[in-house]
């Protein structure tokens, strides 16, 4: 299948959805504190979608191949967690960390963002991790441009994760998304500079790196979506959906409390 060339009327939609999606993230940022359960951030958070915003939560009952539905609104991935960690009874307590990741559909179309958040202080090492990956997601995006291949996305975020001696995940990418949640192509973490699809103008897809501290090696637990690091390493997750254009690139993912973007 080919990729999806978005024309005007679904960039449009694309960028409500996006804001969208960054304004549930908005929301919800002066709640993260000590003691409130990940349950509790995904009550918040539906409500909000629902009643505020009238979005659709997309992980709720998303099922792909292979896959039980996802039983919650949002994806809260704490600590060791890489991502797709299930809301629940988990409280969160001083020096977590926690990735909160958004996908609202709006219109038919969906907006795709995460970002960590501290509970109260963190240690030194998991504010470097989570900075350094989010450095690593826009020497990502700051690849993208109509021309460019995906290769020069992955080696980027590669490069730099690992010259911090980090590893990248490797079983989980961004991806195309648009009336899919979702679609081709996949957008590796990792990769060799010219290698890989070649961007077009118009294509949307996410980014979405995953940085474990220790070991790039992954486990996903009994209840079959929560991702851990086999080594119980700390990871972190930063994601933005990011439109091609001829000069470069669009973040669609933007909103009032969106984190500045990093350009050394
Ligand atoms: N939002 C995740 C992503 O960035 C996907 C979550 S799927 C779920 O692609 F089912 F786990 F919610
Ligand atoms: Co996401
Ligand atoms: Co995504």
């Amino acid at each position: 299948m080919p990729i999806i060339i978005n024309n005007q009327e679904d960039i449009k939609k694309m960028r409500v959805a996006g804001k969208l999606a960054s304004e549930v993230l908005d929301f919800i940022t002066p709640l993260i504190e000590p003691n409130i359960t990940t349950d509790k951030i995904d009550t918040l958070c539906h409500e909000f979608m629902t009643k505020e915003q009238g979005t659709i939560p997309a992980p709720l009952n998303y099922a792909p191949p292979g896959h039980s539905p996802f039983p919650k609104s949002i994806c809260t991935s704490v600590n060791n967690q890489i991502c797709h960690g299930i809301p629940g009874a988990k409280i969160l307590k001083k020096g977590d960390i926690v990735n909160i990741d958004i996908t609202v559909i709006k219109d038919g179309y969906h907006g795709d963002t995460s970002r960590m958040f501290f509970v109260g202080e963190p240690s030194i090492q998991a504010k470097r991790l989570c900075e350094i990956t989010y450095q690593s997601m826009w020497l990502g995006i700051r690849q993208v441009k109509a021309g460019a291949h995906l290769g020069d996305i992955g080696y980027a975020i590669q490069k730099f994760a690992e010259s911090n001696s980090y590893s990248v995940v490797r079983e989980f990418c961004g991806h195309g998304i648009g009336k899919v949640f979702h679609d081709e192509p996949q957008v590796l973490h990792y990769g060799s500079p010219g290698e890989g699809l070649k961007l077009e103008a118009g294509m949307i897809f996410t980014i979405e790196p995953m940085i474990n501290a220790g070991k790039k090696d992954i486990k996903v637990l009994p209840d079959k979506w929560t991702v851990v690091t086999k080594d119980r390493s700390l990871s972190a997750q930063w994601e933005h959906t990011i439109l091609v254009t001829n000069s470069g690139y669009e973040v669609l993912t933007v909103s009032d409390k969106t984190p500045k973007p990093f350009l050394d």
